[in-house]
């Protein structure tokens, strides 16, 4: 299988396996427990049905949006991820590159592999850094200053990881930051030749917004259930989110929220978004799907506070229905890291140019100039 075979996320998802040491594909496409939720994150999307208006005149549409402040051609945000240049050794680099040329924001891990000053320096790209609270309040500052400087447009602070979730597929592999090949998995990196010699020889793994302070994940392998439950701090409330808003300053999300008490608390501590997200089922399966829950947290969030429905996309379609559904915008990660993972940048692109085209044929058949025309009446519940 080649590039220019992938026609959708599923094309690059079958690449990224072709292309990865199974360790690392099931650390980008595994989920927590029984995987259900993660599963159920995509076919909510199928409990929901277009309603099209014809000869609505769409020979020009326009798919832009304003979000968190900045203009995005599309209704569609690229969800910060961890550990990229695991996955293809141009990692963050690639995906800035290919959300700069669309137009698009982007944002980075606390686990990002490229530095917050590096990415900062990368084009006019609207770039978001997501936080994780850690228990080295030092660290905390550090990254906030760090984004300060480098003039990132928004933090998003993730709230849905006070503990890991069960990573099955990682405990089965032993994947780690950075991966460890040990005997039982040493192997399966080996029958990887391209992504072996590109891991060895390439840049040195690094985790360089994080090893200023701590040796975990970068000196120290660890797993990530074993990073979230030993670095983060557990003891983070309300009260924590809306210091580090008052810190940042600047365009404040909160990443994680799903019910709609949390949407008026964080309007009540200033946050100006909210991701309706469960971390691509990552965390707590049997979670509820952020597309099942969104008209739950849109009433709730009463045009008061930006709406982000994250998780599960994998097709232009979907982000019109979250959009018919009250969402703001749409977001994933795995949309484009699997592209990544199987090419590089130029997957990263590709991927962005079918969602981009899924995007722009499906308002025209649906008969909408506007992603503003993109209203309830437009959807059916089946
Ligand atoms: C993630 N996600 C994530 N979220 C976050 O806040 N910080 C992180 O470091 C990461 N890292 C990460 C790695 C990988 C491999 C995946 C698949 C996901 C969650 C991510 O931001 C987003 O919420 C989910 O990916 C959305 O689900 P989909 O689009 O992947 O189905
Ligand atoms: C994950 C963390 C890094 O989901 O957010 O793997």
């Amino acid at each position: 299988m080649r590039l220019a075979d992938c026609h959708n996320v599923a094309d690059f998802r079958r690449l990224a396996k072709q292309r990865l040491p199974w360790p690392v594909f099931d650390y980008i496409d595994g989920a927590a427990d029984d995987e259900t939720t993660k599963a159920r994150n995509t076919a909510a999307f199928d409990d929901a049905d277009l309603v099209p208006d014809v000869l609505a005149g769409v020979a020009e549409i326009d798919t832009s949006i304003e979000i968190l402040g900045r203009r995005s051609a599309l209704p569609l945000i690229l969800s910060p991820t961890a550990l990229q240049r695991v996955f293809h050794w141009q990692g963050e680099r690639a995906v800035a590159r290919a959300a700069s040329k669309f137009g698009l924001w982007f944002g980075i891990s606390s686990l990002a592999t490229v530095s917050i000053e590096e990415i900062g320096a990368m084009g006019d790209s609207p770039k978001m850094f997501q936080l994780y609270v850690h228990k080295d309040k030092g660290l905390n500052a550090s990254m906030i200053q760090r984004c300060q400087a480098a003039k990132f447009d928004a933090i998003a602070l993730t709230v849905d990881t006070i503990v890991s979730g069960k990573r099955e597929r990682c405990a089965r592999s032993g994947f780690t930051s950075p991966p460890r090949f040990t005997p039982s998995s040493a192997l399966s990196y080996a029958i990887k030749p391209r992504w072996a010699l590109d891991y060895v020889f390439r840049e040195k793994f690094a985790l360089p917004n994080l090893d200023t302070h701590v040796d975990a994940g970068t000196g120290e392998a660890v797993s990530i259930a074993g990073y979230f439950n030993t670095m983060l701090d557990p003891s983070m409330t309300w009260e924590t989110a809306e210091q580090i808003r008052q810190d940042w300053g600047g365009t404040f999300v909160l990443k994680g929220v799903m019910s709609a008490s949390d949407v008026k608390r964080a309007i009540a501590i200033g946050a100006d978004a909210v991701m309706v997200s469960n971390h691509g089922g990552r965390q707590l399966d049997g979670s509820r799907a952020p597309f099942d829950q969104l008209r739950e947290i849109v009433d709730a969030a009463d045009g008061r506070i930006e709406v982000i429905c994250d998780g599960g996309v994998r097709r232009g379609t979907h982000v019109l229905k979250a959009l018919c559904a009250g969402a703001d915008c749409a977001s994933g990660g795995r949309l484009y890291l699997y592209a990544l993972a199987a090419a590089g940048q130029p997957g990263v692109e590709r991927a962005i140019a079918i969602l981009k085209d899924e995007i722009e044929r499906g308002m025209k058949l649906m008969g909408v100039t506007s992603v503003a025309q993109l209203s309830p009446e437009r959807l059916r519940w089946r």
